[in-house]
């Protein structure tokens, strides 16, 4: 693969964000002029990383899909286009069967999709991709929670079960990767509502290329967040509009460009024609898997924004919340593709509450640092205004919303919660098929 390299990075006490950088070149022949090793060098100024070497971090990394209500072939489009290397672990929220009255008015069972989708991961697995399914509702998931002490992922109104959401869906996989797949070193995301699925092979390779870019996990953690080159959208008369950025990725990232200026980490502002902060929202990302285990993660649709304030706080800010400060650096690289993606289209409503919430994580996780006359509180009273213009406000409290924020996955007992769940492999949700210890038929 070839990118751009980035010319800039901010520092912010140990959050380091790299200016976004662009693929270039899906694929490089290694022998053309270089330096350095053969497997990354720099090439007139770009960034180069053959085949191989991507392939050796793809085989380190687990990619979590969360879905709720997809149609089966768009999921399976998705784990398809997944690079054979990686762990695919789906987390589904989807619907289940109930029993009702079928057309004949004879009570008749409803098709189960999630069954559908353990039967698609087997086929899978029978060619050696180790895929792991979970329902989000799945008790046995509730109880190794309970058990290992994230209880704050538990329905508030039903405690058998996990909560509604995306970020919480996340959250779970990140324990399961933990708890199953110890050995490896990277986790990924992506969405399972994509309907043009080779794109996801290209995001998988852009997220082992982000990692490529840093040093070793030893020495820092990566977070690699990606930045799709456009959205389409398909207008009245049927003509495609490639908009560059989404309509809530547009207001997430104003407010964090306002937040992260260079004068916040200390330097002198220069002017840049680009937006710094370009993947506020980057649902497609990846990060370490010690950085996945020590961040605070938040609910929902806000967990993207979130990883910024949590880096941030721990990272750079001083007092505040009492949370473990970062015991080394953490890069933030940003992508951006060369697919377009093509998703499920939302409402007006969903977008609202997306970029509600998203700026609810960022106020409410910046107000210790509130200082009186400092610039982080002129920030929050703009956003908070800016809220209130655009329906925003959450009616209940009178303020931007405030979502859940869960302790990090290192405060949880891994091995009480991998015993509780091992418990249930192949009985409940829970299966795990292809070329694992943990392998089903
Ligand atoms: N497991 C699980 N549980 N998955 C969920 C849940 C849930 O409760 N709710 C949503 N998902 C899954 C969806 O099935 C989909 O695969 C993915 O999360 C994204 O959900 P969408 O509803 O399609 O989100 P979006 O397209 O509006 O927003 C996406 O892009 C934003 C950036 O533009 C998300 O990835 C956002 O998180 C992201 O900020
Ligand atoms: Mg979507």
């Amino acid at each position: 693969m070839r990118l751009t390299s980035p010319a800039t990075m901010r520092r912010y006490g140990q959050l380091h964000v790299a200016e976004e950088v662009q693929i270039l070149d899906l694929d490089v022949q290694t022998r053309c002029g270089h330096r350095g090793n053969s497997s990354t060098y720099v090439a007139k100024g770009d960034v180069c990383f053959s085949r191989s070497s991507l392939d050796d971090i793809l085989s380190a990394m687990v990619i979590v899909v969360p879905c709720k209500d997809e149609e089966l072939h768009v999921i399976w489009g998705v784990i398809a286009a997944i690079p054979a290397p990686c762990v695919v672990l789906l987390v589904s929220n989807c619907r289940r069967a109930t029993t009702r009255d079928n057309k004949e008015g004879k009570e008749g069972e409803e098709e189960d999709q999630y069954t559908q989708l353990v039967e698609m991961s087997r086929t899978f697995g029978a060619f050696g991709r180790q895929v792991l399914t979970i329902h989000q509702k799945d008790p046995a998931a509730a109880a190794a929670l309970r058990e290992s002490g994230m209880s704050q992922l538990l329905d508030s109104a039903d405690k058998r079960v996990t909560r509604n959401g995306k970020g919480e869906g996340m959250v779970l996989g990140i324990a399961l990767a933990e708890a199953f797949y110890p050995q490896k070193r990277y986790i990924g995301f992506v969405d399972a509502d994509n309907f043009n699925p080779c794109s996801v092979g290209e995001y998988c390779q852009a997220f082992a290329a982000g990692f490529a870019m840093s040093r070793r996990p030893e020495y820092e953690d990566t977070i690699v967040r990606l930045k799709w080159s456009s959205k389409p959208k398909v207008r009245t008369g049927g003509t495609i509009e490639f908009v560059p950025e989404g309509r809530c990725s547009r207001i997430v990232n104003a407010w964090l460009n306002r937040l992260f200026v260079p004068s916040l980490g200390g330097a002198q502002p220069r002017e840049t024609a680009r937006p710094f902060i370009t993947t506020g929202n980057a649902g497609e990302h990846a990060m370490t898997m010690a950085l996945a285990r020590k961040l605070r993660l938040a609910a929902g649709y806000a967990i993207e924004p979130f990883h910024f304030v949590d880096l941030l706080v721990r990272g750079c800010l001083d007092g505040g919340i009492s949370m473990q400060r970062l015991d080394k650096p953490v890069v933030v690289r940003q992508v951006r593709t060369l697919s377009p993606h093509y998703h499920r289209e939302s409402d007006d409503e969903h977008i609202r509450k997306m970029w509600a919430a998203g700026l609810g994580s960022i106020y409410h996780g910046l107000s210790p640092y509130c200082a009186e006359g400092g610039p982080i509180l002129k920030l929050c009273e703009d956003m908070r205004a800016y809220a209130v213009n655009h329906n925003g406000i959450d009616k209940a409290t009178g303020e931007l919303p405030c979502p859940r924020i869960y302790p990090p996955v290192q405060t949880m007992n891994i091995r009480r919660f991998r015993d509780v769940l091992e418990s249930s492999i192949g009985k409940g949700s829970f299966h795990a098929f292809g070329l694992s210890d943990d392998v089903e038929d």
